[in-house]
């Protein structure tokens, strides 16, 4: 009886399994079959590929503007076409308003990221949280962000020969300078990761970035099975690092509004905004005053679930950014001397002080930044719901709510239509005058009211370090330009075998 049973379990399996992948053919959509039960994240369960990078194989492997892929037993819709990616998440974003990953604000307040957010509640955090976000509250910061700096820099001084060059490694030492950054301007913490690897938020963010079954696994339900993870939930399996997070969050803001203490940094304006409804415009104005009805609009842990998104959201890009922007320039002569040069000339110009002022004087740094991010998009997919029924331009194809919608900004960054020649790493095809790319397809922060909330932060705490590095250090050319091969976990880029990079100290004259 069991045995039939079991029997008929299978079969009926086999049946839906086969029923369900035939879901884009039924729907009258181009696709690519699922040649196995997974889909295309057969390479990523096989550990060949990462997510981005199964995802970018999918773009290269069709010419239609939407396809149909299989992620798992899920169907999700590839949007190939820069164009109708760009409606997708701007002009048509009413039909596309959430990200449709996993979010539960009542049972796992820490899900209640606005990064998952859905709808009104979305809307509203993000039009509380973007003044956080403005020049004049960067600048407000600058001075912690430089303090990081200074750290790497003493980190690298220590490490290099006096005479001649080393190899480092770059992407842990801009990894932890990351760290450090969140840390200090995003949490309110003074840690010096580098002196003191052991520091809790340096280990909790270490533990966090482990790929191990349990979190791949979490990762994915939270993403592809949303419903699965809320039962994980349900039965009590929480996520270590985002609970360790919480704690810390809930101490700093305890010990802050016990002593009365004032510092430019996240967490404050948060703390603006969670006793007076709103964070203070006036960019030199950091206290916290509550308003007359001592009204709390946001909860401890609505609090650390926004940290620590900033947190995902700030590390793995920004380093990034540093670490590939060097490299890349490691294999330039002329580019590398170009940037030397600025970095040289701009600060001779402020009478030798990084200021917010003198880097935003450093234009052909931002054109490295920008290409860093056209080559190497930190995110290499953008993910939306549809959640209105959506007819897509020019065609009879219906995309129905509730549809997974992928882009793969990798694969349109690296895609010759857009961008000619796409491997060269060529800062100056951003100037005016140069241009040889197609906009359409430049959207390395995302695009629409979905994008990148903290894009000027991503940008100067990178180019604080790139410009700190060049001013400090001598880049060795590579003997053999060599492309950097994506390692085969994360859902962020990460280089197989690490960054590295020969370094010698300047002589100062
Ligand atoms: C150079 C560094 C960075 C890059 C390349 C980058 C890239 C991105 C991308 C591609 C998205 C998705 C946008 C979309 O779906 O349309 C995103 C969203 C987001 N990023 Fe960044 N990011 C960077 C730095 C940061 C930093 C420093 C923070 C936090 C302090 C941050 C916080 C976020 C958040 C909260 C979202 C979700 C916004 C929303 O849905 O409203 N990012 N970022």
């Amino acid at each position: 009886m069991l045995l039939l049973l079991l029997f008929a379990a299978s079969t009926l399996l086999v049946v839906y399994l086969r029923w369900n992948y035939t879901h884009w053919q039924r729907k009258g959509f181009p696709y690519i079959e699922a040649k196995t039960p997974l889909g295309v994240l057969y390479s990523v369960v096989k550990r060949q590929r990462s997510f981005g990078m199964a995802i970018y194989d999918a773009y290269k492997s069709s010419k239609e503007k939407v396809v149909g892929i299989y992620l798992l037993t899920r169907p999700a819709l590839l949007v190939r076409d820069a164009q109708l990616a760009r409606d997708v998440m701007t002009k048509d974003f009413n039909s596309f308003h959430d990200r449709g990953v996993y979010v539960d604000e009542e049972k796992n307040p820490m899900s209640a990221t606005l990064f998952a957010l859905k709808g009104s509640k979305w809307k509203t955090l993000r039009t509380k949280l973007a003044p956080s976000f403005t020049s004049g509250k960067l600048k407000g910061m600058f001075g912690t962000i430089e303090e990081t700096s200074y750290r790497m820099i003493n980190h690298l001084n220590n490490i290099l020969p006096d005479n001649g060059s080393a190899e480092v490694e770059l992407k842990e030492i801009s990894s932890t300078y990351a760290v450090d950054i969140i840390a200090s301007v995003i949490f309110g913490l003074e840690t010096n990761s580098f002196e003191d690897p052991n520091n809790l938020f340096y280990s909790v963010s270490y533990t966090a970035n482990q790929p191990t079954f349990k979190s791949v696994l979490r990762g994915t339900c939270s993403v592809l099975y949303p419903n699965l993870e809320k039962f994980f939930v349900m039965l009590g399996c929480r996520d270590e690092a985002s609970e360790t997070m919480k704690d810390i969050a809930r101490k700093t803001i305890e010990y802050r509004e016990n002593n009365n203490v004032i510092r430019r940094d996240m967490l404050q304006l948060l703390l603006q905004l969670r006793n007076a409804g709103k964070i203070n415009t006036d960019d030199n104005e950091w206290s916290v005053e509550t308003a007359a009805d001592a009204f709390k609009s946001m909860s401890v842990e609505m609090i650390a679930a926004q940290l620590f998104i900033f947190y995902l959201g700030g590390f793995d890009t920004t380093s990034s950014v540093i670490s590939f922007t060097i490299y890349e320039l490691s294999q330039y002569p002329e580019l590398l001397a170009k940037a030397n040069r600025e970095v040289e000339e701009t600060l001779a110009k402020y009478e030798g002080k990084l200021s917010y002022e003198c880097l935003q004087d450093m234009k052909f740094l931002d054109l490295c930044l920008m290409e860093t991010v056209r080559k190497y998009p930190g995110l290499p997919i953008l993910n939306r719901e549809c959640t209105e029924d959506y007819q897509i331009p020019n065609s009879k194809m219906v995309i129905k709510k509730g549809t997974g919608i992928i882009i793969s900004l990798f694969g349109i960054h690296r895609d010759p239509e857009y961008f000619p020649d796409p491997l060269r790493y060529d800062p100056e095809r951003f100037l005016e005058e140069n241009m040889n790319y197609n906009p359409v397809g430049y959207m390395p922060f995302g695009e629409g009211p979905h994008h990148c909330i903290a894009q000027r932060m991503g940008k100067l705490n990178a180019k604080v370090a790139i410009a700190q590095i060049l001013t400090n250090f001598e880049i060795e050319i590579r003997d053999k330009p060599t492309e950097i091969e994506v390692d085969n976990y994360s859902v962020v880029l990460v280089a197989k075998g690490g960054i590295n990079v020969r370094l010698s100290k300047k002589k100062i004259n």
